[in-house]
């Protein structure tokens, strides 16, 4: 049997404390598919429970949440799966590792010709953009703002905002700029009179702001009159109370998100850049670059 290993962290810190390093084996559980992963995308709240922010991590603890790769063995009582199948989908703390044993109804199919690094990086950006759409009512008729709109959770919401309809506008710095112009959406840089930039550039009133990075989002929302109830943000809970705006709302999941999201993959309709690929012993360099934080698209991990 060959030596399994994990990313995993025995202490808070910074990346440094992230280590590839071997992990017992186990007999797959009822109910669950043994993947071996292909490629998993590293999210910011890895970086929250690995600095200690979020808390309640127990050691050694395991690390990421999205991941793609091909089924190994299928539990008893999985239907529907076979050994030699591609997924998607996401572990949550422990997908960055070479096996992960996942609930099927934590998988989708990955369909052939979908780039591994793009498969392996989907999942939580997918399903939080399609919450932020779903959650603000986003349609025709609708002219957004949406803040790190080139980042790996707001390439997607800019997209699937203009998908539904709507005439989207998204804050990136000088080197995103005509990227975000090539998927459909008019580029505003971020920073100090944010809100007068939108006013010039917005064929109409903005009706809906959907936030990514902060304050300064949320307060140019705010200054264009736009319904409060309308502002959401997934970045800055404590400026969204003091300015009276949202957070995301808590609202059923929707368990067709990710499906819907590989499908205009898949058809070339939905976009998911991949800022940047590390091998995954050299985990630590990959969220080194991560946390700089100005990047287009995600950060992936080979396995
Ligand atoms: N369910 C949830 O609540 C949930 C789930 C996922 C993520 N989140 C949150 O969503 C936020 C975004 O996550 P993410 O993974 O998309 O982050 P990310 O990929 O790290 O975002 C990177 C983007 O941020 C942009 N950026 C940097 N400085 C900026 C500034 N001053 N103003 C506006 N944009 C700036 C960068 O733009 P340039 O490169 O163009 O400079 C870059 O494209 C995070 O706060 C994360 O915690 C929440």
């Amino acid at each position: 049997m060959t030596e399994l290993r994990a990313v995993r962290f025995s202490r808070y810190g910074g990346p440094e404390v992230l280590h590839y390093e071997p992990v017992d084996d186990a007999p797959t559980p009822e109910g669950r598919l043994r993947v071996r992963v292909e490629a998993a995308g590293l999210n910011v709240y890895d970086t929250k429970r690995r600095s200690g922010v979020a808390g309640g991590v127990r050691f050694p603890a395991g690390n990421g949440s999205d991941f793609t790769g091909v089924v190994e063995e299928v539990g008893d009582g999985v239907a529907g799966w076979a050994p030699g199948d591609s997924v998607l989908g996401h572990a949550n703390f422990r997908a960055q590792s070479d096996v992960v044993r996942v609930p099927a109804a934590d998988v989708v199919r990955r369909p052939p010709g979908m780039a591994v690094e793009v498969a392996g990086a989907l999942d939580l950006s997918a399903r939080t953009a399609a919450d932020l759409v779903r959650a603000a009512g986003i349609g025709p008729g609708d002219v957004v703002l949406v803040s790190a709109a080139a980042g790996g959770v707001g390439v997607v919401t800019a997209q699937l905002a203009r998908i539904a309809g709507a005439v989207v506008l998204g804050t990136a710095g000088e080197a995103n700029a005509r990227f975000l112009e090539s998927l459909g959406v008019l580029p505003v840089p971020y920073g100090p009179g944010l809100g007068e930039r939108v006013r010039r550039l917005a064929p109409s009133a903005v009706t809906a702001v959907l936030d990514l990075h902060g304050r300064e989002t949320l307060e140019a929302g705010v200054e264009l009159g736009v319904d409060a109830r309308r502002i959401l943000t997934i970045a800055d809970r404590e400026a969204a109370d003091e300015l009276g705006v949202s957070g995301l709302p808590q609202q059923p999941p929707d368990p067709a998100a990710l499906v819907r999201a590989v499908e205009l993959v898949a058809a070339g309709d939905l976009v998911l850049p991949v800022d940047s690929v590390f091998p995954v012993a050299d985990v630590a360099a990959a969220y080194r670059h991560f946390e700089g934080r100005h990047l287009r698209g995600k950060v992936v991990l080979r396995l």
